[in-house]
């Protein structure tokens, strides 16, 4: 029985590729802010509970600092992906949205929720008040929106439990049904999240803006926190790349009538091997070896890397699990309407250009030693 609704008649304004390729490099820094909230958030609650030193004291405030800044990225780099998901998939996507509408609409008000305790963060531990459940709670609401994300983007490959669910309420007061693949993806953005958020702390050990005994401490701490969880992400990738069905694996592996799935396979191995070589990068830094600057940059390169890669990888395994469901992502109309495209590409270069200027400038600013607040 077909589940998908039908196709809207409205034809698509610009090529798949295109469409696809700005909702990857869109989807993969939406991740790199993620993974840099979700683990300097738990960083800096854990550096502001076991207050050991002055260091751990001002690399605690200097991360929450940052983090309401963070959130402005995580939130506007998820709407462009969201944009250009809801084009290309939003028969399977308004779907499991609506079937989970409760949940999925709540995410508005977590967001709000989170982001204002992330303000409460950074000021009591300006003020030196106790932070740390303030922190924490940000964490726990920041892990349970993660959690959405994951139900919703899971669920929009499970055409098979979408009758039930609905028959269950319509109202999308229920969860779906268990999914093999929802626990390891969740679990791989949050240890992603460690992973992340301790190469943050090497390169910020690299800013002129610390003295050096901060410098060594974040780098410290960071250096040994990312190769800890980058192993840890490592296998969790690997159990989400387990559980997927047979017809992915086979799709990935080159059996597929579409070029684009090999080379989501191949992303995959690139994916591993890139988190392989960040360990490596991480651990140099957290046991003290080469400068720390350069391991800095080193690692928030191969970080975006990683995530380009884990994007392209989880493309694939969307695109031939709805394929094997009888949702061909490519069997569209397309009427490109140029104009519109161009207007659309000088405007998002326009954008690259005013977010350069914009960092320069705060690159030029006179700087304050985060220590003396
Ligand atoms: C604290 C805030 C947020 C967190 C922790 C978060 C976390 C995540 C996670 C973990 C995923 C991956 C889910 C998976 O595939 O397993 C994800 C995907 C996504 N997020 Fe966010 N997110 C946040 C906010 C937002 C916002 C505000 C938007 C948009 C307005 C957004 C848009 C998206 C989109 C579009 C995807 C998936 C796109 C796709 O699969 O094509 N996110 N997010």
């Amino acid at each position: 029985m077909q589940s998908f609704p039908t196709v809207d008649p409205i034809p698509l304004p610009a090529p798949i590729w295109l469409l696809k390729l700005l909702h990857v490099v869109t989807l993969a820094l939406h991740f790199v802010a993620v993974e840099i909230l979700l683990g300097g958030l738990l960083l800096a609650v854990l550096l502001s509970l076991f207050r050991g030193s002055r260091s751990s004291n001002v690399a605690a405030r200097a991360i929450a600092r940052r983090l309401t800044v963070v959130m402005t990225f995580v939130i506007n780099l998820g709407v462009p992906p969201l944009l250009f998901a809801q084009v290309l998939y939003g028969r399977a996507l308004y779907t499991s949205s609506v079937l989970i509408g409760v949940y999925w609409i709540s995410i508005i008000g977590l967001l709000m929720l989170t982001y204002w305790l992330l303000y409460r963060f950074s000021a009591r531990l300006e003020e030196g008040k106790p932070a740390w459940w303030v922190g924490l709670s940000a964490w726990a609401l920041a892990g349970g929106i993660a959690r959405l994300f994951s139900t919703n983007m899971t669920l929009m490959l499970r055409p098979e439990v979408w009758r039930e669910m609905y028959s269950a309420s319509s109202a999308g007061v229920y969860l779906p049904p268990g999914d093999p693949t929802l626990e390891p993806r969740w679990l791989m953005m949050m240890a992603g999240g460690l992973f992340v958020g301790g190469l943050w702390m090497v390169y910020l050990g690299g800013r002129s803006t610390f003295n050096a005994e901060e410098k060594s401490f974040l780098a410290g701490v960071g250096g040994k926190v990312a190769a800890l969880f980058g192993v840890v992400y490592l296998a969790a990738g690997l159990w989400a790349a387990g559980v997927q069905p047979e017809v992915v694996k086979a799709g990935l592996a080159g059996h597929s009538a579409h070029p684009l799935d090999k080379i989501a396979g191949m992303a995959g191995y690139g994916w591993l091997a890139l988190v392989a070589l960040t360990v490596v990068v991480a651990a140099a830094a957290g046991f003290g070896k080469l400068k720390i600057g350069l391991l800095g940059w080193t690692g928030a390169v191969l970080v975006l890397l990683v995530e380009l890669t884990l994007v392209i990888y989880r493309d694939g395994v969307r695109d031939l699990t709805l394929l094997s469901k009888g949702y061909d992502v490519w069997n569209r109309v397309v009427v490109t309407n140029w104009s519109v495209v161009g207007l659309f590409l000088v405007l998002f270069v326009g954008g690259l250009g005013a977010l350069g200027w914009l960092i320069s400038v705060v690159a030029r600013a006179s700087k304050t030693m985060e220590g003396a607040a």
